[in-house]
């Protein structure tokens, strides 16, 4: 069928895939989610997924209007996960008013997602520190010249704030004051796999007192 310009329209209704690739069985889970994160992030990185490290991460401001955008996880360990970013940034007002969030990896072409519900808590200046000095001179510039999520005239003012960045740091670049990461401490992290007819396995690891506790949820 024609839209009203002219194209053909796009049949997303139809398009569907049933997923038969692996299952998941309470039998394959690690002890802790991190050792299964380790494993499935390994098989993503084996797989040749571009930027498996990519993640979305999930906030909500104080009307309860949640917003989702795409971060690089940088670090996991059995504290949580890493990402960095610019701390004045809506996310960053954000996660300061209300630090529950969510994280999740879109691993499709294995059709997989992990997903973490948690709280953020902002990294120690020596982190924040250590992983900027680690970027792209570039990149380090970019930061000092873009305040994240403000409205600019246009890409001249950018361009124009890098260029003063760069002559104002004709060497060593130090960390912006608005520039920072944050550890998402996990409460509970999904993996789900999905199974041909819709019945998808999703395992659950969740927090307790003592340990984790893993349950199986519907599809
Ligand atoms: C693949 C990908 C990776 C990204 N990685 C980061 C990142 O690590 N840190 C970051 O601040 N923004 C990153 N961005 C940009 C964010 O998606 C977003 O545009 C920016 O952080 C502003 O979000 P906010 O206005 O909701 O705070 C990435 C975008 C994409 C598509």
């Amino acid at each position: 069928m024609e839209q009203r310009d002219g194209q053909e329209r796009l049949e997303l209704a139809s398009l569907r895939e049933d997923y038969s690739r692996a299952g998941l069985e309470e039998g394959d889970l690690a002890p802790d989610p991190f050792a299964m994160f380790d494993r499935w992030m390994r098989e993503a990185l084996g797989a040749g997924l571009y930027e498996p490290n990519a993640m979305v991460v999930a906030t909500v401001d104080p009307d309860g209007q949640p917003a989702a955008r795409m971060v690089l996880l940088k670090g996991v360990s059995p504290d949580g996960f890493v990402f960095f970013t610019n701390t004045g940034s809506r996310k960053g007002a954000e996660l300061a008013a209300n630090p529950r969030c969510g994280l999740l990896f879109p691993w499709h072409p294995l059709e997989r997602q992990v997903r973490v519900d948690g709280m953020a808590e902002p990294l120690p200046e020596e982190a924040v520190a250590a992983y900027f000095a680690s970027r792209p001179r570039a990149s380090r510039l970019g930061a000092w010249a873009s305040h994240q999520s403000s409205v600019v005239r246009g890409r001249d003012e950018l361009v124009a704030a890098y260029a003063a960045a760069e002559s104002r740091f004709p060497d060593e670049v130090p960390v912006p004051d608005e520039w920072g990461g944050y550890l998402v401490r996990p409460e509970a992290v999904e993996f789900w796999q999905g199974r041909p007819g819709r019945m998808h396995d999703r395992l659950v690891y969740r927090r307790t007192d003592h340990g984790w506790r893993t349950e199986r949820l519907a599809p």
